[in-house]
């Protein structure tokens, strides 16, 4: 029964074996899965395990830290910082860059990561994720905080895992999207969903339509649309999924297709967006686009933004390419004043956003 079946390691040893890194890279994203068994095995506990509720902390980004945020960052750390692959990490769960111990070699590669996306479905049982990605590192000196921001366009790999009915591991090397099952018997993940394409046409949509006040003009027009379905311009109904876990979002949308947005909004000034650029939205963006998806901030590629600083937020709207586009072509038409042809030149180029993110 077991014969034949792809593990993750041949798989990786397969894909990365023209790259020059006596396998580093390889053996970075075992250690990563071996991290994200632990995880797994954490939240399958449930109530059981006494992982549930809150400790007595908030993190950088001003969050309460669950327990298992806490712990599922501690399994990432102790899984990949002895290895020698790699010269450093950025967490969501910490303000600084994480250096690695003196005692351990520092390899060539940084590894960025959210250790459980989705957390406040932890304690209802619903589904949650870890998210991570690759970048290199070229100097032989330990990495600051600007080593770390580089243009998602230069990861060289990146994946989620999701903790759901099944744990899931999605990777990419650069070469496709690829997913792999827990086999919980014997420990290993297998390829089970070779090669992933997302349809390019959706009739699905994922948004927090909370906050639909604080959004911009170009999100309130596309979702409107969906909304108005048979009855208005898109000639057709649209279905609405929203699970408050970017990475069981997105792992639908892998599945059947879909658009996933967390736009920027005027909820809290300080805050562009509520996703997280380095640790969130390029190795998401990064899988979409392996998977033939599209992955925008509204005005360009999430991949092709620079980071200013480890945890900076960015508006996200991703899935289905021809939906994508669509949007960004409102917000192209916002910004230009083509959506308001009946407007006041003088008002055309008024927006808050105009020239930002
Ligand atoms: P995290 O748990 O790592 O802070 O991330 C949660 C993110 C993302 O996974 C999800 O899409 C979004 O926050 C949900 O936000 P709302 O609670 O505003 O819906
Ligand atoms: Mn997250
Ligand atoms: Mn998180």
């Amino acid at each position: 029964m077991y014969l034949g079946r792809t593990t993750l390691s041949k798989f990786l040893i397969e894909q990365l074996h023209e790259l020059d890194d006596n396998g580093q890279l390889a053996g970075l994203l075992v250690d990563v899965a071996a991290a994200v068994k632990s995880i797994a095995a954490m939240t399958a506990k449930g109530a059981l395990g006494g992982f549930h509720g809150v400790i007595d902390n908030t993190n950088v980004q001003g969050e309460i830290q669950k327990k298992l945020d806490v712990l599922s960052n501690d399994a990432l750390i102790d899984a990949c910082e002895w290895g020698g692959m790699l010269a450093g990490m950025v967490s969501e769960e910490m303000e600084e860059p994480i250096q690695i111990p003196a005692e351990f070699k520092r390899g060539r590669y940084l590894l960025n990561f959210d250790p459980l996306d989705g957390s406040s479905n932890i304690d209802v049982n619903v589904s949650v994720g870890t998210i991570f990605s690759v970048l290199v590192h070229d100097k032989d000196t330990p990495p600051t905080v600007e080593d770390f921001l580089q243009e998602g366009r230069r990861q060289v790999a990146a994946g989620y895992a999701i903790y759901g009915p099944a744990t899931m591991l999605v990777i990419t090397v650069g070469k496709g999207t690829h997913a792999f099952t827990l086999d919980r018997e014997i420990g290993n993940f297998i390829l089970t969903h070779e090669n992933l394409r997302i349809p390019p046409d959706t009739s699905e949509f994922a948004i927090n339509t909370s906050n639909e006040r604080f959004w911009e003009p170009p999100i309130s027009r596309y979702v409107e649309e969906c909304k108005a379905g048979k009855t208005g311009v898109r000639g057709r109904d649209f279905n609405m999924r929203w699970i408050a876990s970017m990475v069981a979002d997105v792992h639908r949308i892998l599945m059947r297709g879909g658009v996933f947005m967390y736009p920027r909004d005027t909820k809290d000034p300080a805050k562009v967006g509520r996703l997280r650029l380095l640790y969130e939205a390029n190795p998401i963006g990064f899988i979409v686009e392996q998977a033939g998806g599209a992955a925008s901030y509204g005005r360009g590629a999430i991949l092709d933004h620079a980071a200013d600083s480890a945890h900076q937020r960015i508006a996200v709207i991703l899935g289905s390419k021809n939906e994508v586009e669509r949007i960004e072509r409102y917000h192209a038409e916002h910004d230009s004043g083509a959506d308001r042809p009946y407007a006041s030149p003088l008002f055309k180029d008024r927006s808050l956003y105009r020239s930002e993110v």
